[in-house]
């Protein structure tokens, strides 16, 4: 059978139509209060901007669950973060908005220097089954 050539010209845009609702629900779409919460999480944070290739990048125009380091569920919750050697000298307190991102499973702040005692406020962190410290210039 024979398909005549405008037919391929209908057929082109729902293809990609398939294939773009695909990757959505594969990278899943940020929830808003995730992002603000990252984004405040950068503006505390001190690091080097130049030596960063993660962190500096995170951009509020573009879906947090497309930042470099970002891992998502699939509902678009942050479960994963790895800022391992991002250059950060200070920033993380009891206050952080780090501890608001309440679905991390698995956190990575390795080899980096944060010059500060181990702020308390992990313990909100009910769901995190992996956290690495090493090499991170905690004190206490
Ligand atoms: C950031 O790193 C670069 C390259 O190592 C260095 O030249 C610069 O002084 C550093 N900046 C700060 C604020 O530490
Ligand atoms: C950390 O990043 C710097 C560049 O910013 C690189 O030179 C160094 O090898 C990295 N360290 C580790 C342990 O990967
Ligand atoms: C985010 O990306 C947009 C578009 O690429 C750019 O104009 C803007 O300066 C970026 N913002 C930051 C904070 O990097
Ligand atoms: C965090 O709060 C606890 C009490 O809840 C306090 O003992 C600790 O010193 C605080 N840590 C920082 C880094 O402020
Ligand atoms: C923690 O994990 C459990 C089991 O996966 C899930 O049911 C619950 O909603 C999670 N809680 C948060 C705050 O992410
Ligand atoms: C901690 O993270 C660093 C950098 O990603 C990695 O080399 C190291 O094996 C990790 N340690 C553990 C116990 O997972």
């Amino acid at each position: 059978m024979k398909i005549p050539y405008f037919s391929w010209l209908f057929m082109i845009p729902i293809c990609s139509l398939f294939v773009s609702f695909g990757i959505f629900v594969v990278s899943g779409q940020c929830l808003g209060h995730q992002q603000s919460y990252l984004l405040e999480l950068k503006n505390t944070l001190k690091f080097n901007s130049t030596l960063s290739t993660k962190l500096v990048r995170w951009n509020g125009s573009v879906d947090c669950c497309l930042w470099e380091g970002v891992t998502c569920s699939e509902e678009g919750r942050v479960i994963g973060l790895n800022m391992f050697n991002e250059s950060i000298m200070a920033g993380l307190d009891n206050s952080s908005s780090l501890f608001s991102l309440q679905y991390l499973e698995n956190l990575n702040l390795a080899y980096n220097c944060f010059n500060s005692p181990i702020p308390t406020e992990f313990r909100r962190l009910k769901n995190l089954s992996y956290l690495n410290l090493s090499n991170a210039c905690f004190a206490g």
